[in-house]
């Protein structure tokens, strides 16, 4: 209707030419990837900690296994984040929240500290922190679809290195200003990273994987989880494309400010498209899901990762991503002014 066309109006007048100095920033956005990128150091305490309670845990249940999985696995994450882990295991007499309970039992006697049992929480983990390493971990129970879309994410990074600076850059930039908070109604830093896998399919940077052959595939709780993973053999394919990263973030930016359409579209990793919230049925309010924002899960496909996102803090975020967008376009020093702390 009128207000759907005025509004595509509005948007394509606010479609501006990227910056023609945009460039000049790479060395600096680049040195804050660096900045934020774990030592060696830190990642080998990371499998030390993996290692030592796995062999906790397996004297308890021999079949159980010990996964790494979010940001320690899937390349994403930056020095000093916590550990996720998920335990899978096979155990038809036990409940999940007993799982939890006896796990919390096996860490205590193995000499961990700070041990909590979150049994009520969506996800129900325990937490601990271990004295060798000084590390903190979460472990989850059987939730194997994030151990597969850690996977989806790592094998992304690996077809091109522009990924990890993008998603770097824009997860700093989303914890500086505080939407990276799901309890508050903003994303999550897997939402972040998706958002980046897009745009990057979208100028052809990045295949899309699940589009492919299928060369590795598992089925999660009825959904399938298929794609493409020999990425070694498509280490060139965005080769062709020479943009840098300063102006893959211009892009970014731009596009969550002034080009996405909030009424209609939906971003897809899935299919390397956008596709319309009509099609699933994302038009309106279902139950606590607003889909004021959406992100299609690229395996749970009803999964709608901007659904954490009501209509309080969609303004914020967009007031976000177009701050964001106008400093990239005019400030004298974006690579410091975007991440100047959010002061409430
Ligand atoms: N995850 C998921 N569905 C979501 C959110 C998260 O499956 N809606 C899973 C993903 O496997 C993700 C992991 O949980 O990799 C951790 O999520 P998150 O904390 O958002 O990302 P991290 O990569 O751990 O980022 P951070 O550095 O902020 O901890
Ligand atoms: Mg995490």
């Amino acid at each position: 209707g009128h207000h759907v066309s005025s509004q595509r109006v509005r948007f394509q007048r606010r479609i501006r030419a990227c910056r023609y100095d945009i460039d000049q920033f790479t060395p600096n956005f680049l040195s804050i990837f660096d900045s934020l990128v774990p030592s060696e150091e830190e990642i080998a305490k990371q499998k030390q900690l993996l290692a030592a309670l796995s062999r906790l845990i397996n004297k308890e249940w021999p079949n159980s296994k010990l996964y790494l999985y979010g940001s320690c696995a899937n390349s994403f994450g930056f020095s000093n984040s916590d550990i996720d882990l998920c335990l899978s295991i096979d155990n038809k007499e036990m409940s999940k929240v007993d799982i939890i309970l006896k796990l919390a039992e096996i860490l205590q006697a193995g000499n961990f500290q700070n041990i909590q049992a979150l049994t009520r929480a969506r996800v129900p983990i325990v937490k601990l922190m271990d004295q060798v390493t000084g590390l903190s971990c979460d472990i989850c129970v059987n939730n194997l679809l994030a151990v597969v879309n850690t996977k989806l994410l790592r094998d992304y990074a690996q077809i091109d290195r522009r990924l990890r600076q993008l998603a770097f850059i824009v997860k700093h930039w989303a914890k500086s200003r505080r939407v990276n908070e799901t309890y508050q109604g903003t994303l999550s830093s897997y939402a972040y990273v998706i958002m980046c896998i897009h745009l990057l399919q979208l100028r052809r940077i990045l295949p899309c994987l699940q589009e492919m052959d299928a060369t590795c595939n598992v089925t999660l709780d009825d959904n399938q989880c298929a794609y493409f993973d020999h990425v070694d053999k498509l280490k060139n394919y965005g080769a062709h494309n020479k943009e840098t990263v300063s102006s893959l973030l211009w892009a970014f930016f731009h596009y969550w400010a002034y080009q996405h359409d909030y009424m209609q579209d939906v971003i897809s990793i899935r299919t390397g498209r956008i596709i319309s919230k009509h099609m699933k049925d994302w038009t309106r309010r279902v139950g606590n899901d607003r889909h004021l924002i959406c992100i299609e899960d690229p395996f749970e496909t009803s999964h709608d990762l901007g659904r954490v996102v009501d209509k309080f803090s969609i303004k914020i975020l967009r007031e976000e991503f177009e701050r964001a967008a106008n400093i990239l376009q005019y400030d004298a020093n974006p690579s410091v002014t975007l991440f100047e702390p959010y002061m409430p």
